[in-house]
């Protein structure tokens, strides 16, 4: 399509696919935020309602769009949708009111439509096949261990969503097999990155 909008979805994971627990996260990897931040300057950036809270307010230099079913809620300094797909829709035109990409090196290259979390928004998206490209960190860290110890119920730990045959792994953008950047805060981590075989999902963006 020629107005196709590449959309994102970028996530840190523990090494099982832990994405974080009881609406909390359960690292701290500064590094990793960078990353995020990085990734995601001069960008529209979607999420659930759970998400948009746990960050607790607006990401500088970036279009908030926060997805809820409540008719009458508000997320101050960010638009809000009652489906993913007006969602994507508001995304994609705030995209060309942001002006200039302000991103450097590589991140230039990756979209400028993120979906950002949590885990049902990714589920989601990736089950419509909206998405184009991932950016999955790891880290490297047992996440369901330390839910434990702080008395965080298993069945409040979020998954990111497995990956179909429709992925392929960019070995040429991610970092090397096996290896791990230099511990940040709690632990080392890596980047890599998924690419769509196959474009257009169930429904336009
Ligand atoms: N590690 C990472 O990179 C990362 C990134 C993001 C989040 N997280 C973690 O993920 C967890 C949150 O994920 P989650 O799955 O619990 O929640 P979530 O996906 O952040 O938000 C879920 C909420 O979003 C709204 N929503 C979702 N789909 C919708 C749709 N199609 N239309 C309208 N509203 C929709 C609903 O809000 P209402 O209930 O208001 O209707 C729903 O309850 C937290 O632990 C957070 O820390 C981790």
């Amino acid at each position: 399509m020629s107005d196709h909008v590449s959309v994102g979805a970028i996530w840190a994971q523990d090494r099982d696919g832990i994405i974080g627990a009881d609406g909390g996260m359960l690292w701290r990897v500064p590094a990793d935020f960078r990353h995020f931040r990085a990734a995601t300057l001069g960008c529209a950036v979607v999420m659930g309602r759970t998400t948009w809270e746990s960050i607790g307010c607006a990401l500088p230099g970036r279009e908030g769009i926060v997805l809820t079913r409540r008719s009458d809620w508000e997320a101050p300094g960010a638009l809000v949708a009652h489906d993913l797909r007006t969602g994507l829709s508001e995304a994609r035109d705030a995209v060309g009111q942001l002006g200039p990409d302000p991103r450097d090196g590589d991140y230039r290259r990756l979209p400028r439509v993120w979906i950002i979390g949590g885990g049902l928004v990714y589920a989601q998206a990736l089950a419509v096949g909206v998405v184009d490209h991932l950016v999955i960190s790891t880290i490297d860290i047992d996440a369901a261990a330390r839910a434990k110890a702080r008395g965080v119920p298993p069945r409040t730990l979020t998954r990111a969503p497995l990956l179909g045959e429709q992925w392929r792994h960019a070995r040429d953008r991610s970092d090397p097999p096996g290896s791990w950047r230099p511990a940040s805060g709690d632990a080392a981590w890596r980047v890599d990155h998924w690419l769509r075989l196959t474009r257009g999902g169930v429904w336009s963006t």
